[in-house]
């Protein structure tokens, strides 16, 4: 599956993943607080915001005093980042799967990824990166689509496989085609703990209360079964 399919994807969706992001019901009432809450203390923090998308995560994070960088694979994404946060916070185009030249190695308290792995098909090198730059004992945020969910969703009979998969998104103005990986527990865990970090907390979310009003639908269905899973990981020393 092409990295050029995404990236056009999301060059296509920013402007109107701009314009409804604070309040689109996955990602304002689910998907967020459940990540945030997992960023304690963040006021004097240097936070990498790894696939940080039109920068809604970074402008809560720098309102709450924390040095943000961010990256995302989408030119038209990093416009709108820079365009929200009015040049409070570094933005640059990078792929995630590849090295992060220009970062320093141990530069960064904490690196935050929400919703972006499924697009890697091997998570080792962004993992491997995400160690590098993260000084001993930093943490490693990350949301992804809930593996129990996939599997259901795209009727795989392959659970073990990394698959790539693809759904149509509506959400965003014209419907468009989305292609992602879809993989086991095993393999959002695994590629974590053999480079470097442990697990530290793990939330299956439940949204908040504002969904319901919006989305009455989905609020019932992710009351019942979990769509995204967000996981905390530290960086043991090396030893
Ligand atoms: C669902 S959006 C999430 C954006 C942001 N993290 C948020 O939660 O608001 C996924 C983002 O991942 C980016 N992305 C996809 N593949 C990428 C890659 N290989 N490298 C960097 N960014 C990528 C997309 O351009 C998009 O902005």
């Amino acid at each position: 599956m092409s990295k050029k399919k995404i990236k056009q994807a999301y060059e296509e969706l920013a402007k109107n993943y701009n314009a409804l992001i604070d309040h689109k019901p996955h990602n304002a009432y689910y998907d967020r607080p459940n990540t945030l809450s997992l960023l304690t203390d963040v006021k004097g923090k240097s936070i990498l915001d790894a696939a940080c998308g039109p920068g809604k995560y970074a402008q809560i994070l720098i309102s709450k005093e924390a040095n943000v960088v961010g990256f995302d694979i989408s030119p038209q994404m990093i416009k709108y980042a820079k365009e929200r946060n009015h040049n409070s916070a570094t933005f640059f185009v990078h792929d995630l799967t590849k090295p992060l030249k220009t970062l320093n190695d141990e530069s960064f308290d904490i690196v935050l990824c929400a919703l972006a792995m499924h697009y890697i098909e091997d998570w080792n090198t962004t993992i491997q990166e995400f160690y590098r730059v993260l000084k001993p004992n930093g943490h490693l945020v990350i949301s992804i689509e809930h593996p129990f969910f996939e599997y259901i969703y795209f009727k795989s009979t392959r659970y073990f496989d990394i698959e790539p998969v693809q759904c149509t998104w509506s959400g965003f103005g014209n419907p468009i085609e989305i292609h992602s990986y879809r993989r086991s527990l095993h393999e959002c865990i695994m590629p974590l703990t053999n480079n470097g970090f442990y697990i530290d907390k793990l939330i299956e979310p439940k949204p908040l209360k504002e969904f319901e009003k919006l989305d009455p639908k989905h609020y019932k269905e992710l009351n019942e079964f979990p769509a995204f899973m967000c996981i905390r990981a530290i960086k043991k020393p090396k030893t």
